[in-house]
């Protein structure tokens, strides 16, 4: 694991939005794995920003979403079909059809969880992979005890999950249950990682990610196994590293320029 910290959320999310432009930039054809989530909003405003400056371009580009809520219309304001096109792809040149999250509608999810995962491999597999971190160490909706090869498939959400994804919905109630959501195996497969985590919150995930035992019980936790990934953190979500001035030491200040 590369792991780089800043100082600050705002020079995280900067530097996440880069190196994804980079890589665009590098390989203009590429195949984006997308996060959703409250930590990746800023990095979508840098994107677009970026794509206004002219210093990336997606019209080559496809984009497969991590996960999506089962039973919410794709314009439901809360579905993450409504949160893509509002955060980034109303705002820039990719084309519509090469822009994919599951079918949280679908008739027969599991059907739709296989072929989302079909059309990954169709694709020709993921590049770049985008991830947050939940607060009990989920990656996509890979909650505790998800099989570290797992493939995309029905979950079901953890309470924990739920009242923290609550705020974007009327009630608890209102909080979907089911999500359809890439396995750890297909997050694996991608050809490099890329994950943020910003602020206290999630400094015990972080660690356990990081530093603890691989194990389902932090699914996170399986990036330890993966050869090109690299960890974005700002300075509290770091808080709980026990190797922090080493990780600050091979790359300080989170310094590992990205040049566009
Ligand atoms: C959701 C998403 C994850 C995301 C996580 C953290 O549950 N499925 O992909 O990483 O929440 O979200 P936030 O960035 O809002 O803390």
């Amino acid at each position: 694991m590369k792991i780089l910290i800043h100082d600050t959320a705002e020079a995280a999310e900067k530097d996440t939005a880069r190196r994804l432009a980079q890589a665009v930039n590098k390989k203009p054809d590429s195949v984006l794995g997308l996060a959703t989530g409250g930590t990746m909003t800023r990095v979508y405003e840098e994107l677009v920003a970026l794509y206004n400056q002219k210093r990336v371009s997606f019209s080559e580009a496809t984009t497969f979403n991590l996960d999506e809520y089962i039973g919410l219309p794709a314009e439901h304001p809360c579905s993450y079909h409504t949160y893509m096109r509002e955060a980034l792809f109303k705002h820039i040149d990719i084309p519509e059809a090469a822009t994919h999250l599951p079918d949280g509608m679908a008739s027969h999810p599991d059907q739709a969880a296989a072929d989302y995962e079909a059309a990954i491999h169709a694709a020709g597999g993921i590049d770049l992979q985008l991830l947050g971190i939940g607060h009990n160490g989920h990656i996509g909706f890979n909650e505790p005890s998800s099989s570290l090869q797992s493939r995309t498939r029905v979950k079901t959400l953890t309470e924990d999950t739920r009242r923290a994804n609550q705020r974007y919905f009327a009630s608890f109630d209102e909080t979907p249950i089911y999500a359809i959501t890439m396995g750890i195996a297909t997050i694996m497969d991608a050809r490099e990682c890329l994950l943020l985590a910003t602020g206290a919150g999630k400094a015990d995930a972080v660690a356990a990610m990081i530093e603890g035992p691989m194990s389902a019980n932090c699914p996170a936790s399986a990036l330890q196994m993966h050869q090109t990934a690299t960890i974005l953190l700002d300075s509290e979500a770091a808080s709980r590293l026990a190797n922090r001035a080493y990780y600050e030491y091979v790359h300080p200040k989170g310094d590992d320029s990205v040049q566009l």
